[in-house]
């Protein structure tokens, strides 16, 4: 959902098949009817799409990405190239759900809105992200290793993390009322290592560096992180912290 960021449908299904399969409490919280119409925003390889659409939906999912949109139709979904704060949607939907897309559009008003135009009234949004001090390490981690090259480490995280006070302020001035939210830590045990986690999700920072100082900089953070992100049994850890919400649109007064 960001420039900058590439998504190798391939690498994401190796390494990051978990994001999927841990957005299963989402999907309960939409507890979605056969014969809804909704859009999964966000909806990266459709692998969650495909679930709502086996539950009975009649889902739409877009995502920026035109690889993971290509791996998404290649399941027979229906999947759009659209970025997410451009919705063109017209109260076409009975809910908007996503899960771990939206902490990477830092323009949340403008997300926040198109949502609100693409639900009918009384419509709902359903989502889930990373909130306030998710991969905390691991982003301070990068930062510093970027901040000790000379570059400015923080203006090149692609993230937005909020605070459940601040989503749910910017969710009430779009037009929602809040019914449910959650924050709290979910430590994420990882397929694979540090470098694979780095290799799918953190290009906007390693990006910055010429490529052939790209494989010190990920042993320098992965070296960082293991005394602090490596288990008892020797697995990684990431240190995600999720923000879980159900909103409703309110009607016209
Ligand atoms: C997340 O799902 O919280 C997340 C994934 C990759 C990078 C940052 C956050």
């Amino acid at each position: 959902m960001i420039a900058n960021q590439h998504w190798d449908p391939e690498r994401y299904a190796r390494e990051a098949r978990f994001v999927a399969e841990l957005g299963a409490p989402v999907v309960e919280w939409l507890a979605p009817r056969p014969g809804e119409r909704i859009l999964d925003l966000g909806c990266g390889d459709g692998a969650l799409t495909e679930k709502l659409s086996a539950m009975g939906g009649l889902v739409v999912g877009v995502d920026a990405s035109a690889e993971q949109v290509a791996a998404a139709r290649k399941r027979g979904l229906d999947a759009r190239v659209m970025d997410g704060t451009a919705l063109d949607f017209i109260a076409a939907f009975d809910a908007v759900f996503s899960n771990a897309a939206l902490h990477w559009i830092k323009r949340p008003d403008a997300v926040i809105a198109g949502v609100a135009r693409a639900l009918k009234s009384g419509g709902r949004f359903v989502g889930e992200m990373g909130g306030a001090g998710n991969v905390a390490k691991i982003e301070a981690a990068l930062v510093r290793a970027l901040d000790r090259r000379g570059l400015d480490g923080q203006a090149a995280s692609p993230w937005y993390f909020p605070t459940p006070e601040e989503y749910r302020r910017r969710l009430e001035a779009g037009g929602f009322m809040v019914e449910r939210m959650e924050h709290f830590p979910r430590p994420t045990e990882l397929p694979g290592d540090m470098a694979g986690w780095l290799a799918t999700f953190a290009e906007p920072f390693l990006n910055r560096l010429p490529a052939a100082e790209r494989p010190a900089v990920v042993a320098e953070v992965a070296a960082t992180l293991r005394p602090v992100l490596v288990d008892g049994r020797g697995k990684w850890m990431a240190d995600y912290v999720r923000l879980r919400f159900r909103a409703v649109k309110r009607g016209a007064p």
